[in-house]
C-alpha cells in the first residue's frame, strides 16, 4: 500500500513486559498501565503510523495468562501490529497468542516477512530458550539471506530484540547478541544494500549507531528504562526515564527513512506555541518559573 503524499510511517514500541496483576514489575513499574497509554498515545498520533512493531520481551514470565493480558491491552491498538519475540518470550505462547493474525510461521523460528507497504519489514528471531542473551544460528541466517536476496532493490528494515552491536553497559553487552551472530550478521548485512535500518529492543533505552554499512538503532521500552550506567559502573539499574515510542518515517521522493523518537510522556503533550502565537496553556509546571 502506497499513500498519496509517498509517506509511510513505521512505529516501533518495545520491552513492554506485561504481567498478571500483582507481579514484581507489574507493581513497580506498572507495565500494563504503560501499554495502555503507550497504545492511547500510537492511537491519538495525528499521523497514523501504517505499522507497529512490537520487538520482544513483550510479557515478563512467557506465560499464557500474560499473552491473553497482553493482546487485551493491543487488541485497542488501531494500526496492524507485527511482534518478535525476546529472550522474556516463550516462543510457542507467543505464536499461539498471535496466531490469527496470520503472519507468524506455524512452526520454528518466529521469523518473517511484511511485504504490503513500500518499506519491506523482516522480522528477526533471536530468541534462545533459557538465556538472556540472544543469537542468530546459521538457519536464521540463511534464512535472512535468502530473504534479502530475493528483493534486492526494495527499501528494507530489519527489527529484532538483541541489539547487534556492543553498547558499552556491561552487563547488558554480556547479555546481547553473541559475538559470532553478530560477526556473519554483519557478514549478510554487508552484502545487501538494501536495509535502511535496523531497528531492536533489550535494553531498555534509545540508542543509535552505525552498523554493518546501515544503521542500527534501539528503541527504549514503554515502561522501565535503564540507567545509563557506562564503564566503569557495573550494574542493571532501572530508572522511569521517558518511555518513547521510535517513529521511521520513510519519504519516497528522496527514498529517505527518517528516525524520530515520540515521547510518551506522564503529562499529556500540549501545544505552548501553534506557530501562530502563544496560547493559554501553563507552560511549565511549578519550580519551573523565576
Ligand atoms: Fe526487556
Ligand atoms: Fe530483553
Amino acid at each position: 500500500m502506497t499513500h498519496a503524499d509517498g509517506i509511510m510511517l513505521i512505529a516501533q514500541i518495545s520491552d513492554t513486559h506485561v504481567q498478571m496483576p500483582g507481579g514484581k514489575l507489574d507493581r513497580n513499574y506498572a507495565t500494563a498501565a504503560h501499554l495502555e497509554r503507550a497504545v492511547e498515545h500510537l492511537n491519538g498520533l495525528e499521523r497514523q503510523p501504517d505499522v507497529v512493531l512490537l520487538t520482544g520481551d513483550t510479557v515478563d514470565e512467557g506465560t499464557a495468562q500474560e499473552y491473553g493480558r497482553l493482546r487485551e491491552i493491543l487488541s485497542d491498538l488501531k494500526p496492524p501490529l507485527y511482534v518478535i519475540p525476546g529472550n522474556h518470550d516463550n516462543r510457542e505462547e507467543l505464536r499461539r497468542a498471535f496466531a490469527n493474525d496470520g503472519y507468524l510461521p506455524r512452526d520454528g523460528f518466529l521469523h518473517y516477512t511484511v511485504e504490503d507497504w513500500p518499506v519491506r519489514l523482516i522480522g528477526l528471531d533471536t530468541h534462545v530458550v533459557g538465556e538472556h542473551g540472544g543469537a542468530l544460528c546459521r538457519e536464521r541466517l540463511e534464512w535472512l539471506g535468502a530473504r534479502l536476496q530475493e528483493s534486492p532493490a526494495r527499501p528494507t528494515v530489519v527489527f529484532m530484540h538483541h541489539p547487534p552491536f556492543r553498547v558499552g553497559h556491561q552487563l547488558m553487552d554480556e547479555m546481547g547478541l553473541e559475538p559470532d551472530s553478530v560477526a556473519k550478521f554483519e557478514q549478510v548485512l554487508s552484502c545487501h544494500k538494501q536495509v535502511h535500518q535496523v531497528i531492536a529492543g533489550h535494553l531498555h533505552r534509545p540508542v543509535i549507531t552505525r552498523f554493518a554499512g546501515t544503521v542500527a538503532s534501539v528503541c527504549p521500552s514503554t515502561a522501565q528504562q535503564l540507567a545509563l550506567d557506562l564503564p566503569p559502573l557495573r550494574r542493571l539499574a532501572t530508572v522511569m526515564d521517558p518511555a518513547a515510542a521510535t517513529l521511521l518515517f520513510w519519504d519516497e521522493q528522496s527514498g529517505t527513512l527518517v528516525h524520530h523518537l515520540s515521547y510518551i510522556d506522564e503529562r499529556p503533550t500540549h501545544l505552548l506555541n501553534d506557530g501562530g502565537g502563544w496560547l493559554d496553556n501553563e507552560p511549565l509546571p511549578p519550580g519551573f518559573h523565576s
